[in-house]
């Protein structure tokens, strides 16, 4: 492997994705206390979203990713000369569409009966990551299919990581 291709797969995809990891992992700093975005209504009984999808979450969360999005910008341009109104285009479709996958993971909990903060495998890792990068490719400078590849074992591994550490910390209540 030469060392451009090495960047293309295991370099370039992380700072693309960015973005998208940072607007799903931050709202566990900043949802505590904040009304949950379903205002407790209820389908059949179950809650749309349940508690722990909040207002405070979701919009600081949407916000965070797009920050990251622009203060990485010279690294993200030093792969790909995108210009910056793109850039924070991809950035924030990367963002909202992390919490759209995230909270679709739980619309769709609560509809089969899962409660708030139970896990379901495979949806809670890949959720917010299919959604992100769905909303976000039509913009182009999606890294390549080895790339793509080795983020899906990346987001895997990480979520485990920062789940367990998060709870470890006492920010999350459970170790998923
Ligand atoms: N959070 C938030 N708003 C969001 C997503 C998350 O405020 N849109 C915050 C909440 O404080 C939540 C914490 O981040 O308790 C952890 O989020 P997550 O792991 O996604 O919640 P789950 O316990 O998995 O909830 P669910 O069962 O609905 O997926
Ligand atoms: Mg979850």
């Amino acid at each position: 492997m030469t060392l451009q291709a090495l960047y293309a797969v295991f370099v370039y995809p992380v700072i693309y994705i960015l973005p998208a990891y940072v607007a799903n992992g931050s709202p566990v700093l900043f949802g505590k206390g904040s009304r949950p975005l379903d205002f407790k209504m209820k389908i059949k009984g179950k809650r749309i979203l349940g508690d722990n999808k909040t207002i405070r979450g979701t919009a600081l969360g949407i916000a965070s990713g797009i920050v990251v999005g622009a203060v990485e910008y010279p690294l993200f341009h030093m792969f790909a000369a995108v210009p910056f109104f793109a850039l924070i285009a991809i950035a924030a479709l990367l963002s909202a569409g992390a919490l759209a996958g995230d909270i679709l993971g739980s619309f769709i909990k609560r509809r089969v009966g899962v409660e708030s903060g139970k896990s379901v495998p495979v949806l809670d890792q890949y959720g917010f990551f299919v959604v992100a990068l769905l909303l976000a490719s039509p913009l182009g400078y999606l890294p390549g299919a080895y790339g793509l590849l080795f983020l899906v074992a990346l987001t895997g591994i990480l979520h485990v990581l920062t789940n367990v550490g998060a709870h470890k910390l006492g920010i999350k209540k459970v170790p998923w």
